[in-house]
């Protein structure tokens, strides 16, 4: 049977490549980002692939990826791959409360959010969740504070949600 992966930040990047690699070997797949321009030659590109416009940092964007699962898959997900984000070097001293807010909602609140949303999805195909961290998230890097914590806090998330999931029949990495 066809399997359904979901991939947070396909616009560009480890997501675009994930999404060809998956659409190329008969997966349905969504992607999301914010750059529609990019998102529509990416639909250009692979015919039938589903790309939804999705900004981590405004509220209840995980409701469009949820409710599209819903309504257009019946429900059905084999994969969540939680990928986008990006990294910003900033010194201590010039750290905002802005960038802070920003890093941890795209790195560990979106995905959370989506996540969540997911489970009962999941939960039914015996499925996987992927969260894409980083070596960042491990090893301490100066000027990396908001992304190698949000990182960091990431990996942290993913063992949670493993031990969590795991009695449903979830795997997470
Ligand atoms: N490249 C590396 O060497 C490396 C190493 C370790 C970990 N990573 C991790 O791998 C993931 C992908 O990185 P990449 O290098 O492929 O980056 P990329 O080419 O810049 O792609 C990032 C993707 O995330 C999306 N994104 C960024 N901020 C977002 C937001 N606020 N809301 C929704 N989507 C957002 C972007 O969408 P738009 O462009 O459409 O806005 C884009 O699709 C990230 O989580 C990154 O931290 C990368």
């Amino acid at each position: 049977m066809q399997k359904n992966i979901v991939i947070t930040g396909g616009s560009s990047g480890i997501g675009e490549g994930l999404a060809k690699y998956f659409y190329n070997k008969g997966w349905r797949v969504l992607t999301t980002g914010r750059n529609n321009a990019k998102l529509s030659k990416l639909a250009a590109e692979l015919p039938g692939i589903y790309t939804i416009v999705y900004d981590s940092l405004k509220n209840a964007q995980e409701n469009k990826v949820i409710d599209f699962i819903k309504d257009e898959w019946n429900g059905k997900l084999d994969v969540l791959v939680n990928n986008a984000g990006h990294v910003a070097l900033t010194p201590l001293p010039e750290i905002s409360r802005d960038q802070l807010e920003e890093m941890y909602q795209v790195h560990l609140i979106a995905p959370s959010l989506l996540a969540a949303g997911c489970v009962p999805f999941l939960s039914a195909t015996k499925g996987q969740i992927i969260n894409v961290s980083s070596s960042h998230g491990i090893k301490a890097y100066a000027q990396l504070s908001a992304y190698g914590s949000a990182k960091s806090g990431l990996n942290m998330l993913t063992k949670i949600w493993a031990l969590e999931l795991a009695p449903l029949g979830i795997r997470v990495n």
